[in-house]
């Protein structure tokens, strides 16, 4: 019979409760959490209520944790915030835990690589969640590429289009919205960095990237916008970002209520949004990321890779296009299609691949079936992101943003 994978949880919020905690809800013959590390009483207590974990299993701290306990488990998600995850990281090394991280690894470039640096003395299982590796479409891509009929790669264009309430909650209102902890191309797009390395195959050489923070600024507020939208903002009704327009809708996404807290019912949302963060006026918060932002890269043997971030779209896709020696491939994640030509012989073909559906469509599900194959059997071929893998993309980052903002080219 295949072993349940036992688990330690560290941050019980959206992206831990509600995609890693759901996952051993929904498959309890792969998966069970024995312990949870969370600050908030109300997260800690309803997540460890969920899976059935004892009071003397729930902590406030990580250091409390790996001061209290031995090893109790096989394996640890740790779903922080980036600015807690290097002594997480390094706790769970120095107990042996088997461990998924949430990108980004760190907030600089320095925590990054003593993580990985640490990692290279580690011989458990090490995942980074850059789940979009896993989404089936992505493998499709990856397999055309392999299969050779399209010959080499010169060029790939590729972006990512952020739907102008996605950019409202996260980046302008939310989590990410400044700088003092993450810039914007490491907090979104280290996923798009990621996966621009895992398609070309080589490494990145040199770096550009120009963008600001043009739109969501005071001078854009309208006339008489108080500090919250629910206090009577007299531009409500044809303000698109009224979080009345956003947040109670049925295809509200269900991660952007989980970062408000442990939030019940409609009323209780109501209530939250007049005086916390997310119930701000767009145009009046603490935000200092960019809202759109270009990256230039060149990779080994003179591959280049163009990357635009966008913030203001109808919907989120991601799109990519790779023109090749003998052909073409092009691929909207949110239409779901991979379209692939050939240029000899002529050929066109329009593929729909399975799966993908839930969030991150099915990423998040897969990398999570991946990692628990990988614990179960100590085999490591399971892992299409492994700690070392992520250098290179946080390297792309961290030098899109030096060359954002000192104007050159930077050279990895
Ligand atoms: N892979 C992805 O696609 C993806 C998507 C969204 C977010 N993320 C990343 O996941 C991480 C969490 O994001 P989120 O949206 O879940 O945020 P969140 O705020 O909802 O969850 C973070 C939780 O960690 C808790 N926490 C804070 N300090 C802690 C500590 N020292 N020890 C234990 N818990 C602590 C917070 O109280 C909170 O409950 C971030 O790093 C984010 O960048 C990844």
């Amino acid at each position: 019979m295949n072993k349940v994978v036992t688990m330690i949880l560290v941050g019980a919020g959206n992206r831990g409760r509600g995609v890693f905690g759901q996952y051993a809800l929904d498959m309890p013959h792969r998966a069970k959490y024995v312990a949870v590390v969370e600050p908030d009483e109300k997260k800690r207590n309803t997540f460890a209520q969920e899976h059935g974990i004892p009071a003397s299993m729930r902590f406030e701290k990580p250091g409390v944790f790996f001061a209290k306990t031995d090893r109790v488990a096989d394996a640890i998600v740790i779903a922080t915030p980036e600015t807690e995850r290097l002594g997480t990281v390094l706790g769970a090394i120095d107990k042996g835990y088997h461990i998924l991280v949430e990108k980004p690894l760190g907030c600089s470039l320095d925590e990054t690589i003593k993580i990985i640096d640490a990692a290279k003395k580690f011989e458990g299982i090490f995942v980074v969640c850059h789940q979009m590796r896993h989404i089936s479409g992505y493998s499709v891509i990856k397999s055309l590429i392999d299969s050779g009929r399209f010959g080499d790669i010169i060029t790939i264009q590729h972006s990512e289009n952020l739907s102008y309430h996605h950019m409202a909650h996260s980046y302008v209102r939310g989590l990410f919205n400044n700088d003092s902890m993450t810039p914007m191309i490491l907090a979104k797009s280290c996923h798009d960095m990621d996966i621009l390395c895992y398609l070309i195959g080589k490494r990145p050489v040199r770096v550009s990237s120009f963008g600001s923070l043009t739109y969501f600024k005071e001078q854009n507020a309208p006339k008489g916008a108080p500090a919250y939208c629910l206090d009577g903002c007299p531009a409500y009704k044809d303000c698109p970002y009224s979080v009345l327009k956003i947040y109670f809708n049925e295809d509200t996404d269900p991660a952007c209520i989980r970062q408000m807290g442990i939030v019940k019912n409609k009323r209780e949302l109501f209530e939250l949004l007049r005086h916390n963060q997310f119930g701000r006026c767009v145009f009046r918060c603490d935000n200092n990321v960019v809202d759109h932002q270009v990256v230039n890269i060149e990779f080994e043997d003179g591959v280049t890779a163009s990357f635009q971030m966008a913030g203001h779209n109808y919907f989120d896709r991601r799109i990519t296009k790779i023109s090749m020696t003998n052909g073409e491939i092009y691929f909207d994640l949110t239409e779901g299609l991979v379209k692939a030509y050939t240029f000899s012989p002529l050929s066109e073909e329009i593929i729909k691949p399975q799966g993908m559906t839930g969030s991150h469509m099915g990423g998040d599900k897969i990398i999570m079936d991946a990692f628990v194959d990988a614990v179960r059997t100590g085999e490591k071929s399971y892992i299409l992101t492994p700690v070392e893998m992520s250098l290179d993309s946080h390297l792309m980052a961290f030098a899109a943003e030096q060359s954002r903002t000192q104007g050159r080219v930077i050279e990895l």
